[in-house]
């Protein structure tokens, strides 16, 4: 994953669609949820403690069903406190299915949602009196908004005291940093896109001089197929993997070649005749 550098970074259509294929592959958002109920309880007790209701902001939530397992935790961790959520996110159709799975999900009608359907960009210009969190969460979308330093400053600007605000994103040094930063002229090129992992989102914390922690959310999965031709999964994974329409079709065939070697070699381990992309990510708790 990657941040446009224009404003189509919103997922709407095929996009929305690609990105649900790689969930269903690549056992992210279960790696995560393992990390949240390990992490979260802790973290939530000590935002919560003097606190007589909480706040929430999720940015780039996507369909929301991190979001969703996110609030039911926090309110199995403090069930006397009122909660309230508010979603920062640019895809109609992403909001649209959050909204569908919030009617479904037991007791989150207990909790207020406010939608800002609207750029990250967009909310930050247009809150005037800037509304305080307890807790804002940003996953696998840092990598679309304009000026990451600048981001990271207005957002922890928004918390509450105590507050954190959890960053989620592609782990410096692992598969996909490897992958997108040796062949960044070839794949940001294509895409209209420049690479950010958690390097960079820690240069920023550190250029602010804010306190944070980091930890990582482990993760491998099988893209044994994208070195097969024909089959049609191992496409659809390296259209995503490498932002292109259709990767087949992108870059020279020396260029795919290199590519696929390299995907196999350094940001892979092989196990029993499968190869496993190694998708480690990072979370950077940004104190208040
Ligand atoms: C990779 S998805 C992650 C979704 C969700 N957080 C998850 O992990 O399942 C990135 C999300 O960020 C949204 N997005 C992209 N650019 C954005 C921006 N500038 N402001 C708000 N949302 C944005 C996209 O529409 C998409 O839903």
């Amino acid at each position: 994953m990657a941040a446009e550098t224009n404003k189509q970074s919103m997922y709407e259509g095929s996009e929305v669609q690609s990105f649900q294929f790689y969930l269903q592959h690549s056992g992210e958002h279960a790696a995560v949820l393992r990390f949240f109920r390990e992490y979260l309880p802790g973290e939530f007790k000590r935002i919560a403690a003097d606190k007589s209701n909480l706040a929430v902001l999720g940015v780039g939530s996507g369909g929301g069903e991190l979001d969703v397992q996110m609030l039911s935790l926090l309110q199995s961790v403090c069930p006397t406190l009122p909660i309230s959520a508010d979603v920062v996110e640019g895809s109609t159709e992403l909001v649209a299915n959050f909204k569908a799975l919030v009617a479904k999900t037991d007791n989150l009608e207990k909790i207020p949602f406010t939608w800002h359907v609207m750029l990250s960009e967009d909310y930050k210009k247009q809150v005037k009196d800037v509304k305080k969190y307890d807790f804002i969460h940003m996953i696998q979308m840092i990598y679309y908004v304009d000026n990451l330093t600048e981001t990271i400053k207005f957002y922890r600007s928004c918390l509450n005291k105590n507050g954190r605000l959890m960053i989620i994103v592609e782990k410096a040094g692992d598969g996909w940093d490897l992958l997108w930063r040796t062949f960044s002229k070839q794949l940001c090129n294509e895409s209209n896109i420049t690479y950010r992992s958690s390097g960079d989102v820690l240069a920023s914390v550190k250029t602010l001089g804010l306190q944070y922690e980091e930890h990582s959310i482990p993760n491998t999965f099988d893209i044994t197929e994208c070195f097969d031709p024909n089959s049609e999964t191992g496409q659809r994974l390296l259209r995503f993997m490498t932002a292109t329409e259709d990767f087949s079709r992108s870059f020279t065939p020396q260029i795919r070649a290199d590519m696929l070697k390299f995907l196999r070699s350094k940001c892979s381990a092989e196990k029993e005749g499968k190869v496993y992309f190694n998708s480690c990510l990072s979370c950077i708790s940004v104190h208040a």
